[in-house]
């Protein structure tokens, strides 16, 4: 079936945020217009869906492929109305939300690469990118959290400059996929993290931890042009990677990029 706005609301009976959800066949890329949205005023709970985009983003600046027909490309726009660094665990708190949607709508349970990656054994599904706006104050005005899940394709439909690296949530499952199904459980996983965004950090930081399969595995962390090797130990309280380094030193990553060694082939 093709994404729709009446049918992804079907889904959400009556969820708070029913009515404020738009579907567009296609767009440059939700996370622009979310926010340009957010900059006038729309509120929490603001939801951009798209079936194609003509410009999707990834992090540090990669093109997100954003196909019609097989994906789902969702930008929310929240407003924590809190410093920034407070927000130091959105990323991740996206990442446990949509293990929990991908596992209520087609049947498994993703992994993640930290920080933002939802993975299956070594093929990447999905990502997340968020983008924070800041008020004079300096508080947070908005965040959009944009989220880009691999649905339907099949491993040819991928381009080649990826089919070794991505996979789809039907290639997973292997059953067909309802986009609009999928999109309304992701509504919902947000929605339900968004309510708990700041008094319930541990909680799903701890549900990180478990979805999160960098932790214990030998990685190469790669920033500029220095690459450096260690253990991934753990994810701290602010989402943070701690490195056990080769020279013993142990030290949080915030930045930089992060692949895991033997594996992985989709970051360098
Ligand atoms: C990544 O893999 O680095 C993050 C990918 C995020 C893709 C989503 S799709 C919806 C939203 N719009 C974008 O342009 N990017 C995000």
């Amino acid at each position: 079936m093709d994404l729709n706005l009446q049918a992804i609301q079907a889904h959400l009976g009556g969820h708070p945020w029913h009515d404020s959800i738009q579907v567009f066949d296609l767009v440059d890329t939700t996370n622009n217009l979310a926010k340009s949205l957010a900059f006038q005023g729309a509120p929490a709970g603001t939801i951009l869906i798209a079936d194609r985009q003509s410009a999707g983003r990834g992090r540090l600046g990669r093109t997100f492929l954003s196909p019609a027909g097989v994906g789902i490309y969702l930008s929310a726009i929240l407003r924590p109305n809190c410093p920034p660094g407070e927000l130091m665990h959105l990323t991740c708190a996206v990442g446990a939300a949509m293990c929990d949607a991908v596992e209520a709508a087609c049947g498994f349970r993703p992994g993640i690469k930290w920080t933002n990656d939802l993975v299956c054994g070594t093929k990447k599904l999905g990502g997340i990118l968020v983008e924070l706006g800041l008020s004079p104050s300096g508080n947070a005005d908005y965040a959009v959290v944009g989220i880009g899940i691999n649905c339907r394709q099949r491993e040819a439909d991928f381009d080649e400059s990826i089919r070794d690296m991505a996979c789809s949530a039907e290639m997973i499952a292997g059953k067909s996929i309802d986009r609009n199904l999928l999109a309304a459980h992701m509504i919902r996983a947000l929605r339900e993290m968004d309510t708990t965004l700041l008094s319930g950090k541990e909680a799903m930081l701890e549900r990180y931890r478990a979805d999160c399969i960098t932790i214990g595995k030998e990685i190469s962390i790669l920033r500029g042009d220095e690459i450096r090797h260690g253990t991934a130990l753990d994810v701290d309280e602010e989402g943070a990677l701690v490195v056990r380094y080769e020279n013993g030193q142990i030290a949080p990553v915030n930045a930089g990029e992060v692949s895991i060694r033997g594996l992985y082939g989709y970051i360098s």
